[in-house]
């Protein structure tokens, strides 16, 4: 099947030959202040116990007043365009995740292009919350897989910490800042991103969400009192739906590869909670070995978390030729994403 384009020019799509997109490099970036639990216990009435015990999280980094997304996104970029052995100069596009972009608008992702002299590249902002990323490795990997482009850097950044209720305990511990990314490149069809399930539930709409600073509740003096320009969240509701669905989601991913949870080598999960991961874990029954965690060091980083998980993973030596790699992501919304890889060096 040819799709023609609406200009109707000769920039055909064959459909029946789609290629293979593959992560050619990552990058992350983190600030340097660590915020522990302790740092936390004299801030709210909370304990080192009961964080660990709940979130698994025993510190988080946290940007100073005057470091933006873009400024840790871009050395995000900087670093995976380097591991890829790319110049940004043959970036085509860059597509950035996030939910604390600098401005409203313009997007964040025309900040990273014109930083890193991306200049023949497009730019848009992504917005998905904590599944950012995942939104993203799918919408990169079908332009990828079509020809339309070669070389896609997508980012997922959040500096979350900025907006959290340094007053509300149930939220403010479990929060970081950080910024990952990945080049997505063709390969050989059958290697890389196999397959994608994106979806939401906009019911869920008020059960993680930033009230004011929209259209439609703006930044007042009224809106800051009442904090409603921070994250207000119902924390087991969003647990539930995570232990609930996630697990059919990573099933239903597998599914469209062919593949089973048998054959995953590593599940990379949005770092939210150390209970939701085992929880999703435990009911497909792949042993912690397979499982990466760094939520203990990083807290939950948003959109940053699986790129930055995906980051340390591949720094560590863990993906071998071949590996079958689940990642998956949830948050705000509702939405979530999932995508299956192999791993292809
Ligand atoms: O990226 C996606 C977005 N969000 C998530 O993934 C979050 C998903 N949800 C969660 O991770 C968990 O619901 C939380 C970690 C946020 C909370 O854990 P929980 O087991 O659901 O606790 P809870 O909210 O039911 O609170 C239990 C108790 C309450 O006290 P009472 O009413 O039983 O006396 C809370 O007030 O724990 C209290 N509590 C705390 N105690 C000490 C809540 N936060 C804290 C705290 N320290 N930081």
């Amino acid at each position: 099947m040819a799709v023609q384009t609406e200009n109707g020019d000769a920039n055909l799509v064959n459909l029946t030959t789609l290629l293979g997109a593959r992560i050619t490099g990552l990058g992350m970036c983190v600030p340097d202040r660590v915020l522990t639990n302790a740092d936390l216990e004299k801030i709210v009435d909370t304990n080192d116990e009961w964080i660990v015990s709940r979130t698994g999280i025993r510190e988080r980094r946290i940007c100073d007043p005057n470091t933006l997304s873009s400024d840790l996104a871009i050395q995000a970029s900087i670093n995976a365009l380097s591991n890829a052995s790319i110049k940004a100069e043959d970036v085509d596009l860059v597509l950035c995740a996030t939910a604390t972009g600098d401005y409203i608008w313009p997007s964040t992702a025309c900040i990273i292009q014109n930083a890193i002299g991306a200049r023949k590249a497009g730019a848009f902002d992504l917005s998905a919350a904590c599944s950012g990323f995942c939104y993203g490795l799918a919408t990169a990997a079908g332009f990828v897989q079509t020809g339309a482009m070669k070389n896609v850097l997508v980012v997922g950044v959040d500096t979350l910490t900025k907006q959290v209720n340094w007053e509300d305990r149930s939220t403010c511990i479990l929060f970081g800042d950080a910024a990952g990314a990945a080049v997505i490149t063709p390969c050989t069809a059958g290697e890389g991103v196999l397959a994608s399930v994106l979806g939401a539930d906009g019911s869920g709409l008020e059960s993680v969400w930033m009230p004011a600073g929209g259209l439609k509740m703006p930044l007042t003096q009224e809106a800051i009192d009442n904090k409603l320009n921070c994250i207000q969240m119902k924390g087991a509701d969003v647990y539930k739906f995570a232990v609930r669905l996630i697990p059919d989601i990573i099933e239903a991913t597998l599914a469209r590869a062919g593949l089973t949870t048998n054959d995953i080598d590593h599940l990379v999960m949005h770092q939210a909670n150390m209970r939701i991961i085992n929880a999703v874990a435990n009911k497909l029954q792949i042993p912690e070995s397979k499982v990466f965690v760094n939520v203990d060091r990083y807290g939950n980083t948003s959109a940053a978390s699986v790129p930055l998980a995906l980051t340390e993973a591949f720094g560590q030596g863990r993906f071998k030729q071949g590996d079958i790699i689940a990642t998956v992501g949830f948050g705000a919304g509702l939405t979530w994403g999932a995508n299956v890889i192999r791993w292809s060096c």
